[in-house]
């Protein structure tokens, strides 16, 4: 062998061992995999084509010199999902802990770039101490260059990140401004200040999973979209949840082939119970409607209230957004708005076309909700809904009340087609509230209050406990059958595949955020 090819190969075995043995076996021990380990997991069989594998860092302070890893703590490339096109990096833990140097950032820059250029999606793998502490201000602009590349890539590319390990202080902000974010428990944790700097400054004490764990982002913050059991699993969903989304915005998602049947979902016919204070699960509606298996749900345990997801009808993509009756009767709250108005944003973004099953008794009342700011959430899901030009379609299952009617994609805001059910009530508010305020007098001076009081809201139920007022003003262009939704939407989708709505003309909106 030449002396020019044995180079080459030394550097590109020097390559491949990362920060060493020792450090690779430290990163098992943890139940962690290795930046490579997970590219091979995520791509296709020999589709990886690696970028910068012999980058080093510049810093010369502290022995820096000394100690050079070559692709220096992050491996970049591009590669095959299933057959399309992605733009990767992958931070690797053994190379001074995966820590963000001025090269390592311009590795990960250089695959945004070529992403947004040639309109294929980025997913980064995160895993890392942070700033390389030895570099100072130079890993600072690092981060902002990535920062400014993640904004200007928002909506034209999809943006995924899976924190598979630590990531902690500005660092959390790259994953916090893409598209979705996967945590593995256990062994990954976001925080933008750490259980020490918490103790020294609240006196709270707090185990980094208590404070940035999977869990806590999954339920309770909403940081984290997905949570993964492990890796593995985590980089199946990432797989999962690409299939459902374009290359980037000018395209449509991919379809998948389908072939017609009998699209009656006899399934359908008893969910909603008689009594209508009766909850039901609506991910039971969603399961009988979409093809067979395809329903995967984003922000599974965060604001349950509100069920958001992809699925498929006809072998093609579609946004879910539906009431939750079953938990806190489906009622809109600040974070289920906010859940929702986001999940509206990026289906529209990238052309998914959306679905709506609307149960819901209103806003949440109290003090906790309008302290924090329910008006302003409540409006980015009102907002969401109006500004979406994709195809819009809502089926009403059973009470659509109040501002939460107009809010949940009604025709007045640009829903495209607006089915009932024959369960539905669309009306200002129920039945019982709106008699003890319009008739309030008649059933004070009444002999028998209790009995008045039913009595009118008997009346009022008749009059508006269906969806009949509503379709006599073209509100709902049908009253279907729960069987024959399926098929209804099928068909409806397919006639507004082509739809155009544009926008006025304008910088940009001005969002309630
Ligand atoms: C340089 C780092 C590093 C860092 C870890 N290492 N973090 N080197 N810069 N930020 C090195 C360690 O020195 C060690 O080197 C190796 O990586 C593995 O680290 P360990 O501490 O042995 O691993 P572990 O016990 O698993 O702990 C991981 C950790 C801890 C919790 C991430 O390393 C840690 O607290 N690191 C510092 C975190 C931090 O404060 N980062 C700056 C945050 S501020 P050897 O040679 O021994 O293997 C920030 C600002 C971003 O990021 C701002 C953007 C706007």
């Amino acid at each position: 062998m030449s002396k020019a090819r044995q180079i080459l190969e030394a550097k590109r075995a020097e390559s491949l061992q990362g920060g060493g043995e020792k450090r690779i076996a430290s990163q098992h021990a943890k139940g962690k995999l290795t930046a490579r380990e997970r590219l091979n997991l995520l791509l296709d069989e020999g589709s990886f084509c690696e970028i910068g594998a012999f980058v080093t860092h510049r810093s010369k302070d502290f022995g820096m010199e000394s100690q050079q890893f070559l692709g220096d703590g992050v491996v970049t490339g591009y590669g095959k999902v299933n057959g399309r096109l992605v733009y990767v990096f992958s931070q690797d833990f053994t190379v001074f802990g995966g820590s963000l140097s001025e090269t390592h950032a311009e590795k990960i820059c250089k695959i945004m770039d070529m992403a947004m250029e040639n309109g294929a999606p980025v997913i980064g793998l995160n895993d890392s101490g942070g700033a390389r502490i030895q570099e100072g201000v130079v890993s600072l602009g690092g981060y902002a260059d990535i920062f400014y590349r993640n904004v200007m890539s928002s909506g034209v590319v999809p943006q995924i990140s899976a924190i598979m390990g630590p990531c902690a202080g500005g660092a959390v902000y790259s994953p916090a401004l893409t598209d979705f974010i996967m945590m593995v428990e256990n062994t990954s944790y976001m925080f933008v200040t750490g259980p020490n700097v918490v103790k020294t400054v609240t006196n709270e004490d707090v185990s980094s999973e208590q404070l940035g764990g999977a869990s806590v982002h999954g339920s309770k913050s909403g940081v984290a979209h997905f949570t993964a059991a492990n890796e593995v699993e985590a980089i199946l969903n990432i797989k999962q949840l690409l299939s459902y989304l374009p290359q980037n915005c000018e395209e449509k998602p991919a379809a998948l082939s389908y072939h017609a049947g009998n699209e009656t979902r006899d399934g359908l016919k008893g969910i909603v119970p008689e009594n209508p204070n009766q909850p039901y699960d609506m991910r039971e509606v969603i399961e009988n409607i979409v093809d067979e298996a395809s329903f995967f749900e984003v922000h599974k345990a965060y604001a349950e209230n509100i069920i958001v997801g992809f699925a498929r009808l006809a072998g093609k993509s579609i946004g879910i957004v539906a009431n939750q009756p079953a938990h806190l009767a489906g009622v809109l709250d600040v974070h289920s708005s906010q859940k929702g108005a986001r999940f509206v944003r990026f289906c529209d973004a990238f052309n998914i076309p959306l679905l709506v099953l609307e149960d819901v008794p209103g806003f949440l009342p109290g003090t906790d909700q309008e302290w924090n700011a329910i008006i302003t959430n409540g409006a980015k899901l009102l907002y969401a809904f109006s500004e979406a030009t994709v195809p819009r379609i809502t089926v009403i299952t059973r009470k659509a009340y109040g501002g939460a009617y107009d809010v949940m994609n009604s025709k007045h805001i640009g829903a495209d087609m607006n089915f009932a059910w024959p369960t539905a009530e669309i009306a200002v508010m129920g039945a019982k509230g709106a008699a003890e305020i319009i008739f309030k007098k008649e059933i004070d001076v009444s002999v028998d209050s209790q009995q008045a009081l039913k009595d009118k809201e008997a009346e009022y139920a008749g009059i508006f406990a269906n969806p009949y007022r509503a379709a006599e003003r073209g509100f709902v262009d049908e009253v279907i059958f729960p069987e024959e939704t399926r098929h209804r939407l099928i068909m409806a989708f397919e006639m507004l595949e082509n739809k155009v709505r544009n926008l006025p003309r304008k910088k940009h909106g001005n969002i309630p955020l």
